[in-house]
């Protein structure tokens, strides 16, 4: 059996990536060791169920969505170049005492409507240069996502992996039972076209058109426009939902709909869709609002912003487009 080199490994041989960068990748890695202990402990632990309390998304929050939050403030905040942090559970952003170097968003805990039933979550971050020179504020998290320095995911399923991109490419590592991570995927590349679509289809009633006119041709099958059969799967983890289609292509939509006009969308920017949108790009898929607009070259206004995301195997991605 070859032996896989592992994170520490990889790290060291990736030459065009900033070492601070690494310290911070390798400081979100370790904490995703401790998160997927805890997630895995389930029951055992007492960690299942309500928290509750209600995060700044009105959410209802579960207890995993605290201790995991915890458990990367605490590891962020240790990390010489971590100079700020956002979390999808915490109202505002936090500063580490340290100037420069970089800024991370995370959702600590992604999919936790599914964690109660033993069904795949993950953790996704964003790794963003900090000004020079002064204490980050809000404004400085704001950034395009085609600014990013890193991002990545872990999802915790029959196995836990981490995906990750730095300066070019992804790669996706395995943990063994030691809490080592293994590069098991050297290089993830996302087919160009595909017969699967994940969606949360109870939405149906309240899409735009061209959404609706996009689906309503991938159920019609072969005897419909697109000429063929496709297959529909929604785990409602997007990191488990994406991370099916880095390894097999397909698309994914969580498009704008009319329930709530003023949030448009139910992801949100900065720690779920821009990260996502990195991995998928870089993996050579096309990440959208819409079929067309890049997720990654939108400005930000706000920290807790939504958008609606279309992404996945680029042909496929195109066809919503082209509605
Ligand atoms: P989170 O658990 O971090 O709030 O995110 C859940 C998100 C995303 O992971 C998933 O794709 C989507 O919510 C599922 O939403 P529905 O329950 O509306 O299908
Ligand atoms: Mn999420
Ligand atoms: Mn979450």
């Amino acid at each position: 059996m070859t032996t896989l080199i592992d994170l520490a490994g990889y790290l060291a041989a990736e030459q065009a990536a900033d070492e601070a960068v690494k310290d911070v990748v390798a400081t979100v890695a370790a904490a995703c060791v401790q998160i997927s202990r805890v997630v895995a402990s389930g029951a055992i632990s007492g960690s299942l169920g309500a928290a509750g309390v209600v995060n700044v998304q009105d959410e209802e929050q579960k207890k995993l969505d605290i201790i995991t939050n915890d458990i990367l403030r605490d590891a962020l905040k240790g990390c010489a170049a971590v100079a700020g942090l956002a979390s999808e559970e915490l109202e505002e952003i936090e500063t580490t005492g340290r100037q420069g170097g970089f800024l991370v968003t995370f959702d600590p805990l992604d999919g936790s409507s599914n964690i109660d039933v033993n069904v795949s979550v993950g953790t996704i971050f964003s790794i963003l240069p900090a000004p020079a020179g002064r204490t980050p504020t809000e404004a400085d998290f704001l950034q395009p996502g085609r600014g990013q320095a890193a991002a990545g995911y872990a999802v915790y399923g029959p196995q836990t992996m981490l995906v990750l991109t730095l300066s070019t490419g992804v790669v996706a590592f395995t943990l063994d039972a030691s809490g080592a991570w293994l590069l098991t995927h050297g290089q993830v590349a996302i087919p160009a076209d595909t017969a699967e679509f994940a969606i949360n289809m109870s939405n149906q009633r309240h899409w735009a058109e061209p959404v609706r006119r996009y689906i309503d041709g991938c159920l019609q099958g072969k005897a419909g426009p697109r000429g063929k059969n496709f297959n529909m799967r929604w785990v409602a983890s997007m990191v488990a939902d994406v991370h099916r289609i880095l390894m097999r292509g397909g698309i994914f939509l969580y498009p704008w709909d009319s329930r709530e006009p003023d949030k448009p969308g139910k992801l949100r920017l900065l720690y779920e869709a821009n990260p996502m949108s990195l991995i998928v790009e870089r993996a050579g898929g096309k990440a959208t609002t819409d079929g067309q607009a890049a997720i990654l070259d939108i400005q930000a206004t706000k920290l807790h912003q939504r958008v609606p995301v279309v992404l996945g195997s680029a042909n496929e991605v195109a066809q919503v487009g082209a509605g």
